[in-house]
């Protein structure tokens, strides 16, 4: 796990923007795993930049999200689909049918996590982006007695309904359940680059680097795999910085 520091969020967008750049530069038809929440949404700007300058082309790029909630519809404003066209595939020349997130408007749960777990068998990502919760999920695995697999449906923790909120008009909005690639889904990326910024993730991305590995801190499983860099602002690093300094690279 490499462990890279950015000076604030703008400098940690432009970091992992360059990390997916490069796998969109290397191999032009590959597969970006792609992840909501506000943490991207720089990373996605400078994407759309770099688009717009001529240096980087997504013609024949597929993309599979990680996960969505349960009940909205993809034309509903706060679905991760809409999330998605808004903040990303707007702006980047990317063919819509190779996009790919869970259909959170199909109420057969099973159905749904098996088509999405064949949509992962055939379209492996090259490099998976995630965010992290404060309470150490990535996609929706939250903090659990185990490690859940596949793709699942999983009933929001309050904390990641309080955390959601604010995206919300009021708290009662914010679905309870949603789809999510599961760990397997998730530990089958090639690469995998986690953001985070900002202090309230600081306690957590230490327990993420140092902590034991286990289901209580989803994002912990990520120290099994082979190929993981983490891009994080001083903030969310400065407890981590405080115990193990040697941890963090520039
Ligand atoms: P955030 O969410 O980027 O909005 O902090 C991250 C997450 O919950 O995965």
């Amino acid at each position: 796990m490499k462990i890279i520091s950015a000076k604030d969020y703008n400098d940690m967008s432009k970091k992992a923007a360059d990390l997916m750049a490069a796998q969109v530069i290397v191999k032009p038809n590959c597969v970006l795993g792609l992840a909501t929440g506000s943490t991207p949404i720089g990373l996605y700007k400078e994407l759309i930049r770099r688009y717009e300058e001529g240096e980087l082309d997504f013609s024949e790029v597929s993309t599979v999200n990680l996960d969505e909630y349960c009940g909205l519809t993809k034309e509903s404003d706060q679905s991760y689909a809409y999330f998605m066209e808004h903040n990303l595939f707007c702006g980047i020349n990317i063919d819509r049918a190779n996009t790919n997130i869970p259909n959170g408007a199909n109420p057969d749960a099973a159905g749904e996590c098996a088509r999405y777990d064949e949509v992962l068998r055939k379209t492996p990502a090259d490099i998976q982006l995630l965010g992290i919760g404060n309470n150490g999920h990535i996609g929706f695995n939250e903090p659990a007695d185990g490690f859940a697999v596949g793709t699942h449906q999983v009933m929001l923790t309050e904390s990641t309904i309080n955390a959601n909120a604010r995206f919300f008009a009021k708290k009662e909005d914010v679905p309870r359940s949603a789809y999510t690639m599961g760990v397997a889904g998730i530990m089958s990326a090639k690469k995998i680059l986690l953001v985070a910024s900002g202090e309230a993730k600081a306690p957590i991305m230490k327990e993420v680097a140092v902590g034991p590995v286990c289901p209580q801190v989803p994002a912990s499983v990520l120290r099994l795999h082979p190929d993981v860099t983490i891009v994080a602002d001083e903030a969310a690093l400065s407890v981590l910085r405080e115990s193990n300094p040697e941890l963090i690279s520039k």
